[in-house]
């Protein structure tokens, strides 16, 4: 017989909830940001708090729908269990599906997975370099917020901002607040201007010239399409930057998201196992050719 001493408390059932048991839902709150992509908040059953942290996803389920991979885009610092933020771009049956939730409709949440970046690790103290591209802004929403909550913790903050053109971008009232704040500097641009757009035309790189930098020891944060990570990487070269203190997220590469399909093999690392994130580094020893 087991002894009552030897079964764990319920508080320590609590304290560690196993993030491959969905967590039922409800939807609180959708917006659409831009033609494809809507925003959405939860709030999730458990009133665990979700222990995650910026560059990590969760797996979203629909019963009779499926299931997919969604990043987290609310910072830690702003949530609890009852308030996760996500964006979805509907693509296929199952994000379609999710667009056409309303508040009060129930999900599955289960997460959170994969690698962070390293907010309380290698970018505390440091200049800090931040570069989103297109989707890629939505995880990156979640360090940026994080890096502002505790902003006596970084050094210089850049924040660099790209999409295809006006109509995708994300998250415009927080690109405004960024830009009027003092103590950081972001700036934006989109490929193809339309006859509204007063500000930068060009690819995330036509950016780059335009950063200052004043530590050689700065730590840069890119994520955006695969296409972006090629141009960026050489516009990066004239910075000089330690390859290990440059981090991507190659989600893009992943389908499944929990070591299931295979999807995100790059010789014998699996992306979702030991990724999403990883240094430049990292990823030149994988043999992965950007
Ligand atoms: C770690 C991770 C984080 C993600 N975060 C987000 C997010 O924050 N917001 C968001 O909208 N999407 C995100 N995605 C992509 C999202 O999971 C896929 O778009 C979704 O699974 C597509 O499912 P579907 O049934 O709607 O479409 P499907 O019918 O499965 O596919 C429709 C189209 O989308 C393409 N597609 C499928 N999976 C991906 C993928 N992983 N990346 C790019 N294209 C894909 C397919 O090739 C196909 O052309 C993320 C994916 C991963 C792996
Ligand atoms: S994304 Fe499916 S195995 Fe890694």
């Amino acid at each position: 017989m087991i002894a009552r001493s030897q079964l764990a408390s319920p508080e320590a059932v609590r304290a560690e909830p196993d993030i491959y048991l969905p967590s039922g839902a409800t939807v609180t709150d959708v917006k659409r940001l831009t033609p494809w992509e809507k925003y959405f908040k939860f709030k999730m059953d458990d009133e665990r708090d979700l222990h995650y942290m910026p560059g990590q996803f969760m797996k979203v389920s629909l019963p009779g729908v499926g299931e997919c991979p969604i990043s987290i885009t609310s910072s830690p610092t702003r949530n609890s269990g009852d308030r996760l933020e996500m964006v979805v771009r509907a693509v296929g049956s199952m994000t379609n599906a999710l667009h056409a939730l309303r508040p009060g409709d129930r999900v599955g949440l289960r997460g959170p997975f994969g690698t962070s970046f390293p907010v309380t690790g290698k970018m505390r103290h440091k200049d800090l370099l931040i570069i989103c591209g297109g989707l890629g802004h939505v995880p990156l929403k979640s360090v940026i917020e994080y890096v502002l909550d505790e902003r006596h913790h970084y050094g210089q903050i850049t924040i660099l901002i790209g999409n295809r053109s006006p109509n995708n971008r994300l998250f415009i009232e927080q690109i405004l607040e960024w830009k009027q704040r003092d103590d950081i500097t972001c700036m934006e641009t989109v490929d193809v201007a339309d006859p509204n757009w007063g500000g930068n035309v060009g690819p995330i790189t036509t950016l780059l010239p335009r950063v200052r930098l004043f530590s050689p020891d700065t730590v840069c944060i890119i994520c955006g399409p695969p296409v972006m990570y090629k141009y960026v990487l050489r516009g990066l070269e004239s910075l000089k930057l330690d390859k290990s203190n440059v981090y991507m997220s190659l989600e893009r590469r992943m389908r499944c998201g929990v070591g299931k399909c295979g999807h995100c093999q790059i010789n014998n690392v699996y992306g979702c196992q030991q990724g999403p994130v990883f240094t430049y580094k990292d990823i030149l020893e994988m043999g992965e050719a950007i």
